[in-house]
């Protein structure tokens, strides 16, 4: 029995799902800090070229591929390939990334879910004291928090493509995007805000190094959730009049967008707590900044708004953090539901039940990665450091294998499926794609340079976190 594949309800919700996607933590705090650090104005135009010219073409090719075969990445390269075994292991990866890096999103995601709580009980002061975020990744409480976001997150997925993806990012987008405009409004009359947007925006061409320009390119290539299998599987819902490039050049300015007006919230707030600091000693770790940094700059907003205001604006940015999260959650964990559900033709419930319960067990142990659980928190060592379970899943296939992902997509539908084929399916929905200069620049770059550039950044990646040295000095 094949139940026909459900679709996205409308383009804007396709667009909002995806950008959903998208928009995650990284695009809130990480974003901002890199480019303050980084060279600031010099950095944010780099990203940008980077984005559009680099990231842009896979994400096309990534969601021409999931609506030409209306599949799953195992599926998808399967039925592309007429079955080759090499390519099916190809996308059997494509499904397997997702999933893994589920469970240390989802970590982080259930700490997000902690802090919310703990600032709407009026704990703000024990989480800016140094020693709070130390005990706090060590609460058993935490897996009752991991409880109720897998919860939201099944339940969100349960009720299926439109009315629970669709609906969710109809809902949870617009109001982000609400709450961050709020936010900087908020942000911009504090104190010292200008220096902030200063050193967010002036630029400064000699931070731009070889290691800079290689960590912009990553983090583009993450921020817009490429090589994950998503907008290959979000690829597949959507109908034939869409028009796919203009659908991803929206999805990947929403996304760009939102990362820079975060640089306008996260900075200002920054320099106002501390208008001596200079950007280079922030912390390389979102982690950090969010869990330990942001809750001091919002305990000292206590002098002018008072204790209870200054934690209703920290649950107010906790709950604008969540939401970007959990649209991204829900995205990466479509991808497995979706192979179950396609392939091995499983119920979706079904499908979300086994998956809830595996990523689930492994969720606990990620959890326990802190100091909990010796066995998880001294995993393993490689490169000459220690290495919890935690560590290996991000280093693995949050660093490591998503550029591969991406350079496989690449030869895949360049050199396999074939760029006439991309062309075909890319028309459908733009009656004017053929021999505009878009499809040449497409097929040119997602032939050569970008799988290039993607394959370099891959080979650094394993030299430098496995092998501790690095390539070409990058
Ligand atoms: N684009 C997301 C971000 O910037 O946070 C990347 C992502 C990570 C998407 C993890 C989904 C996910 F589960």
């Amino acid at each position: 029995m094949t139940a026909s594949r459900e679709h996205f309800s409308s383009r804007i919700g396709f667009i909002l799902a995806a950008a959903g996607s998208a928009v995650g933590i990284g695009n809130l705090v990480g974003f901002p800090v890199n480019a303050a650090k980084n060279g600031g104005g010099a950095f944010l135009v780099m990203y940008a070229v980077f984005v559009f010219l680099i990231c842009l073409p896979v994400m096309i090719a990534e969601m021409a591929v999931g609506r030409n075969t209306a599949k799953e990445p195992v599926g998808a390269f399967k039925s592309l390939s007429q079955g080759n075994k090499l390519w099916g292991a190809a996308g059997f990866l494509g499904v397997l990334t997702p999933f893994m890096i589920a469970v240390f999103y989802m970590v982080i995601t259930v700490w997000i879910f902690g802090y919310i709580v703990l600032t709407l009980m009026g704990r703000l002061d024990y989480l800016a004291s140094g020693a709070g975020f130390g005990e706090f990744i060590n609460s058993p409480y935490l897996y009752l928090a991991l409880l109720v976001v897998g919860g939201i997150v099944s339940f969100i997925l349960a009720a299926g493509v439109k009315e629970g993806i669709e609906k969710a990012a109809k809902t949870l987008m617009p109001t982000l995007f609400v709450m961050l405009i709020v936010m900087v409004i908020f942000v911009l009359t504090l104190d010292n805000a200008m220096t902030g947007v200063h050193f967010f925006l002036i630029p400064d061409i000699d931070k731009l190094t070889p290691k800079v320009i290689n960590g912009a390119l990553s983090q583009a290539f993450f921020s817009l959730s490429l090589g994950m299998g998503i907008l290959l599987t979000y690829g597949s819902y959507i109908n034939k009049q869409t028009n796919i490039p203009n659908s991803a050049k929206l999805v990947a300015i929403t996304d760009t967008g939102v990362a820079f007006v975060a640089g306008l919230m996260i900075l200002p707030a920054v320099f106002s707590f501390n208008p001596e600091i200079n950007p280079s000693e922030l912390s390389d770790s979102s982690v950090s900044l969010i869990f330990t940094f942001l809750p001091k700059i919002f305990l000292a907003l206590q002098a002018s708004l008072g204790y209870v205001g200054a934690s209703a604006v920290a649950t107010f940015f906790f709950l604008l953090v969540f939401f970007a999260a959990i649209t991204s959650l829900v995205s990466i964990i479509e991808v497995p539901v979706s192979y179950l559900v396609t392939e091995k033709k499983h119920s979706r419930k079904k499908a979300l039940g086994y998956l809830t319960f595996t990523a689930g067990i492994l969720t606990l142990f990620a959890t326990a990665s802190f100091g909990m659980v010796s066995f998880f928190t001294d995993f393993t060592s490689y490169a000459g450091a220690s290495k919890s379970f935690f560590d290996v899943i991000y280093d693995v296939f949050y660093d490591t294998i998503l550029p591969l992902n991406g350079f496989l997509l690449c030869i895949f539908v360049s050199y396999r499926w074939r760029r006439k084929q991309l062309s075909e399916e890319l028309s459908i929905g733009n009656k004017n794609y053929k021999g505009s200069w878009v499809e040449k620049y497409i097929n040119f770059s997602l032939g050569t340079f970008i799988p290039l550039i993607v394959l370099l950044i891959f080979i650094n990646t394993v030299a430098t976190k496995f092998f501790a040295t690095s390539l070409f000095g990058l």
